[in-house]
């Protein structure tokens, strides 16, 4: 199997994540934080250790400001649900991931919020930032950004839209699914107020994480109540973090597996990562232009501009039908449909038909790309 659809996954994960997993479940299987008892306290130091590489990779002010969640979605549904009020209105990008647009659309059919959506001009970051600018009202609360597009790859200027809700004293939420372990993720820098991030795509942890990092100091309320180990005589979710906002037993493997992905990351460079993933990009690009019928939608990519991905379709044909064929005749995994982003595929007009998307990983080869070149030339040829 060739697999190259890892902005829904990556696969495969590291051994060293795989085998972190398998002792995790081992040596750490006692609730941290629940009791005194040696493997209690053991795991508590476990996940304390990731929390903690989070924090430095992440340049967070600290350990307390990191949240660890089943996923982006969970996190972004956090800062959603846990910030707005009634009457507040919320400017996204025309990039966002449902993700993003589900949880809004979720208030906004409650009568409890409204939002806008900003165009990207792809190339024109002027342009991009303006049509931000141009969103905002009086009654605008937050802006909330991918970093990268998980369609087609278009980078944001997101520390000049943060810098722009500052200057509206807006909250900026970015959304780094796409991001994480590839492009600088700095909130020591960049002042963002919420990083919403998956565990389990260039971060290289498990499926089932995600992370939720605090930049400033901004009361969120819980989307979940419950147990916490912490302040039990309370009937109320503890006001400290990272307590207030991880109730139930959290999931252990998976943060350590995390937190095993992260070096595995910083081991290899991320940006050394980065460059790799996007020569393969570059190289297919390249490619898919000189190829009769291909459709491609963006200009050939520059990792300033954009993040490794790729979208294309055949003219006449489905996107699932040569994402079906590519996987039954060659065995390549990618993605195709409208990859939970119909705002992307609204803005680049492939709504109807969806595209085919390929994300390789830091695994990735030459080769998993010349056979993929072939085997869309004859999908081509013999349709
Ligand atoms: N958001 C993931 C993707 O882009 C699942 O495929």
């Amino acid at each position: 199997m060739i697999y190259l659809d890892n902005a829904a996954t990556t696969s495969p994960k590291p051994d060293t994540v795989v085998r972190e997993v398998d002792r995790a479940l081992r040596l750490y299987s006692a609730n941290p934080g629940r009791g005194g008892h040696t493997p209690s306290v053991t795991t508590a130091k476990a996940v304390y250790n990731v929390r903690k590489s989070v924090k430095d990779f992440f340049h967070v002010k600290s350990e307390e400001d990191v949240i660890f969640t089943s996923g982006c979605t969970q996190a972004l549904n956090i800062v959603i649900k846990g910030t707005l009020k009634r009457g507040d209105h919320v400017v996204i990008s025309s990039m966002e991931h449902n993700a993003v647009l589900r949880p809004l659309h979720q208030l906004k059919e409650q009568g409890k919020i409204n939002y806008t959506i900003a165009d990207v001009v792809a190339g024109d970051n002027d342009a991009t930032v303006n049509a931000f600018r141009n969103a905002i009202n009086e009654h605008t609360r937050m802006i909330i950004c991918t970093h990268a597009s998980n369609v087609f790859g278009v980078r944001l200027p997101v520390e000049r839209i943060c810098a722009l809700a500052h200057n509206y004293g807006i909250l900026f939420c970015l959304d780094a699914a796409q991001s994480a372990g590839i492009f600088d993720v700095n909130l020591s820098d960049n002042g963002y107020d919420y990083v919403c991030c998956a565990g389990h795509k260039s971060l290289y942890g498990p499926m089932g994480t995600g992370l939720l990092l605090l930049g400033n100091d901004i009361r969120l309320e819980p989307l979940t109540a419950g147990g916490t180990g912490s302040d039990s005589a309370n009937p109320l979710m503890p006001e400290y973090y990272p307590d207030r906002l991880e109730s139930g037993t959290l999931n252990i493997p998976g943060i350590c597996g995390l937190g095993t992905g992260i070096r595995f990351v910083n081991t290899r460079g991320r940006e050394n990562i980065a460059r790799h993933e996007m020569r393969l990009v570059q190289h297919l690009y390249r490619e898919l232009s000189r190829t009769d019928k291909v459709m491609l939608y963006t200009p050939a990519p520059e990792i300033d501009e954009y993040a490794p991905v790729l979208s294309f379709n055949i003219e006449g044909s489905d996107s699932e039908a040569v994402s079906a064929f590519l996987n039954r005749r060659y065995g390549i995994a990618v993605r195709a449909g409208l990859h939970c982003a119909p705002l992307a595929h609204k803005a680049f007009g492939t709504l109807e038909s969806g595209a085919v998307r390929i994300a390789p990983s830091a695994f990735s080869t030459e080769r998993d790309i010349e056979i993929l070149l072939k085997a869309v030339k004859n999908f081509i040829h013999t349709t």
